[in-house]
């Protein structure tokens, strides 16, 4: 009786917080309708404008810039929903300040800024924190960068990118987190709720935006924003998942992106945009088009004009146009002419209040512009430590023969050379925010400040990589010809025990408009690691990259490989850290390492195809190369420790499952090394024989665990329908009964399998 007493409390309690939230959310629409209801047609489709910021909005609009004025006297009007790229506190509350206080309804603006890892402080690049296998570092890195651009008046970042990346001539793969949608989910999921936290209206929180929705990663050749010709069964179970887990994590809005698929602009499709996002998913934000996305419909050749463009983009779900004018200068027109119905700017705006509302700017227009907090939460201590706590978990070591690392930080003479030791800039990456240029810490001082005072650090440059421009926008010039520095890198190879040789990408070699037909490194580096070869054998690779490289002869010369990526502020510390063995490396990669640029796309979840390889080198007639191998240098998944991780067979709890059951995998995993260690443990499956033919390989499940020498864990994973099935072309979901493998390793090719049956 007693037991029923308090099931009806809990029940009561239970239902009067439902009605509160209930309450609270018509509260949200209650307000947005009532201010809806006031909008005329031109201030509705002002709310649907995005310009960027084109002078510094602290001081005068300059006079004889035509432009400028004009953008002014739109804020004023209420004809600007939204600006990107206004940056302080100062200047984002003088902006906000013209539009609250002059505009008829003082509709606040949203601020947007590339937010994508880190503000000040830089984390590592996110393909890099995607090495780390741990989304809890994800989460802290995106909170990280929430406050400081929070504090800094940014209501909202243009990240997570959750492109699914197979294509390392592709820039942009240092964007995202890999090659895998699983992995990618779980990092897509994190990163919102980092940003976001649990609740927008926070002062310290940002909304987030997930893109580019869809398919930006798959364009032709890795050759950036062009297009994009995929299956829908690729774009269902490989392209999408990413993307709908972010909805799941709430995330407040949405990204279209540059390409086309299958000849659709992307930012005119009704199907990604209305029938999938906000209908099947039920996404409740607004997306968001990107950078002239909405212009370049008509360049596509899929509009006449831009007015045309803009009623394509408006009728296929495109909610706020980023800097094409389309709608400011057409949605009005469209509905006169009947072309547009009118409730689809309601519903675009309507979305757009929304978020605005749950950030908070209709009770205060100036939270997030803060000047004495933008002083003293930038780029704190606190903040420099969670960067190289994150940089050190998402390096990987990739080789490391004669356990040559870690180097004792006793070692007497350590060279540490090559044309990005000592560089402080590159490890701030690429979409750098507001990191101040040069800021980062290298290999150079982060060594230094490992070792003790019995060490001799000999330091050369070697080569330049490249002798161009570095910045976002134009191309670099590598250096093909100035070898002045080699002798002096060849002295200190020769006189050390170690060398330290830091070699990889300029930050500006990857990112947005950085494919390259050619992934081997760059200039003069290859020739300079052949030349300090010759004089010292005892080589350590520290490898800085924002995408897979390809470095066949390094992978078989140098003793060690450390990848690092680019790694942010921190980075040179976390880099000492790994090498010294104060951190025992724990990354592995979330993308696969080709050979040759000529195996791209390469990745592990591939079709078996008729002809598989395996048979007989000798004969041609199989999907093969004639002049490589079809493995990649390393593949997805890998990564080595200085502890040696041995895994037990698999044991399943039963051999048989029906489609609503679930079956438990488990190995036991020992440390049989004398560090201590953490492991990725990873869950694969392979449908064997359905309706499409599934992958060979499909992560389904991973766990980073702590592992202490001599210790033996169990880690056991549950396979239910939800990760037993995949999409059909159609996209509908089904779960086929039959045969599946399941696979558990250390990486996506050393792995136990057991087999079972679904009925
Ligand atoms: C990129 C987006 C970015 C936008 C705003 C575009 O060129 O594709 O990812 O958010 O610019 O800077």
């Amino acid at each position: 009786m007693r037991n029923l007493n308090w099931l009806m409390l809990l029940l009561a309690l239970l239902l009067v917080s439902c009605s509160q939230k209930q309450q609270q959310l018509s509260e949200e629409d209650q307000f947005v309708e009532d201010l809806l209801a006031k909008m005329t047609l031109a201030e509705k489709v002002g709310q649907l404008n995005q310009y960027t910021s084109r002078w510094e909005m602290t001081g005068p609009a300059p006079k004889d810039n035509a432009g400028a004025q004009d953008l002014l006297e739109q804020l004023k009007a209420g004809s600007v929903g939204s600006m990107l790229n206004v940056n302080g506190a100062e200047a984002t509350r003088k902006a906000q300040q013209t539009v609250v206080e002059n505009s008829r309804l003082g509709i606040p603006l949203i601020f947007g800024y590339d937010v994508i890892h880190g503000y000040k402080t830089m984390f590592p690049i996110p393909l890099a924190e995607a090495a780390s296998w741990n989304p809890e570092l994800a989460r802290l890195s995106s909170e990280v960068a929430a406050k400081e651009a929070a504090v800094s008046g940014i209501n909202w970042t243009f990240a997570p990118m959750v492109d699914v990346g197979r294509d390392a001539r592709w820039g942009r793969v240092m964007e995202g987190a890999g090659e895998d949608p699983y992995l990618g989910s779980a990092f897509a999921k994190a990163r919102v709720e980092g940003f976001q936290g649990d609740d927008l209206g926070n002062e310290f929180t940002i909304a987030a935006c997930a893109k580019h929705f869809a398919g930006y990663a798959f364009s032709e050749s890795g050759r950036d924003y062009n297009s994009v010709e995929i299956g829908n069964e690729t774009l269902h179970n490989i392209v999408l998942p990413p993307f709908k887990a972010t909805v799941e994590g709430n995330v407040a809005t949405f990204m279209n992106g540059f390409n086309t698929i299958n000849g659709l602009p992307v930012t005119a499709s009704g199907y990604l945009q209305r029938d999938l996002l906000k209908g099947e998913w039920n996404f409740d934000g607004f997306v968001v088009s990107d950078w002239n996305s909405i212009g370049e419909i008509e360049t596509h050749g899929a509009a006449a004009d831009l007015k045309e463009s803009a009623e394509r983009a408006i009728k296929g779900g495109s909610d706020m146009d980023m800097e094409a004018r389309a709608y400011i200068n057409h949605l009005e027109e469209l509905v006169i002419e009947g072309k547009v119905d009118e409730e689809l700017i309601t519903e675009a705006a309507r979305r757009i209040l929304r978020i605005k509302y749950r950030l908070g700017l209709f009770e205060d227009p100036y939270r997030y512009c803060n000047v004495e907090n933008e002083k003293s939460m930038m780029y704190t201590d606190e903040h420099k430590a969670a960067a190289r706590k994150v940089a050190r978990e998402s390096m990987v070591l990739l080789k490391n023969d004669n356990q040559i690392l870690p180097l004792s930080s006793e070692t007497k003479r350590i060279a540490v050379v090559g044309p990005l030791a000592n560089d402080k800039d590159s490890p701030l990456g690429n979409w750098r925010a507001k990191a101040v240029s040069h800021s980062a810490v290298s290999l150079l001082e982060g060594v230094k400040a490992a070792v003790g005072s019995s060490t001799k650090i000999k330091y050369a440059e070697g080569c330049q990589l490249s002798i161009g421009p570095r910045n976002f926008t134009d191309r670099m010039i590598f250096n093909e010809s100035d070898r002045s520095g080699f002798r002096a890198a060849v002295k200190a190879a020769r006189q050390s025990d170690v060398v330290l040789l830091a070699i990889g990408e300029d930050c500006y070699q990857s990112g947005e408009g950085r494919s390259m037909t050619d992934i081997t490194l760059k200039g003069l580096q290859q020739e300079l690691f052949d030349e300090i070869y010759k004089v010292n054998k005892n080589i350590v690779v520290v490898l800085m990259t924002g995408r897979p490289v390809a470095i066949p002869e390094i992978a078989e010369k140098a003793t060690a490989i450390l990848e690092t990526w680019h790694s942010g502020t921190e980075g040179g510390h976390a880099i000492a850290d790994v090498l010294f063995g104060k951190y025992n490396p724990s990354g592995k990669l979330p993308v696969t390492f080709p050979r040759n640029v000529g195996q791209c796309p390469i990745f592990y979840n591939y079709k078996n195809t008729g002809r598989p390889t395996g048979q007989t080198d000798a004969w041609v007639l199989y999907s093969c190369y004639n002049d490589a191998p079809n493995s990649p240098q390393y593949p997805f998944g890998y990564g080595l420790s200085y502890t040696q991780f041995d895994y037990s067979d698999i044991t399943l709890d039963k051999n048989t499952i029906t489609k609503d059951g679930k079956i438990n995998v488990s190995v036991s995993v020992s440390n049989s090394g004398s560090v201590d260690g953490e492991e990725v443990v990873q869950l694969y499956i392979q449908d064997i024989a359905a309706t499409y033919a599934r992958p060979v390989k499909e992560l389904k499940g991973f766990e980073k665990v702590m592992i202490k020498a001599g210790e033996t864990k169990t880690i056991s994973f549950e396979l239910t329908e939800k990760e037993l099935g995949y999409y059909f072309p159609c996209g509908k979901y089904v779960v086929e009964p039959g045969q599946f493998k399941v696979f558990v390793g250390g990486n996506s090719v050393d792995v136990k399998q057991a087999q079972f049956v679904m009925q």
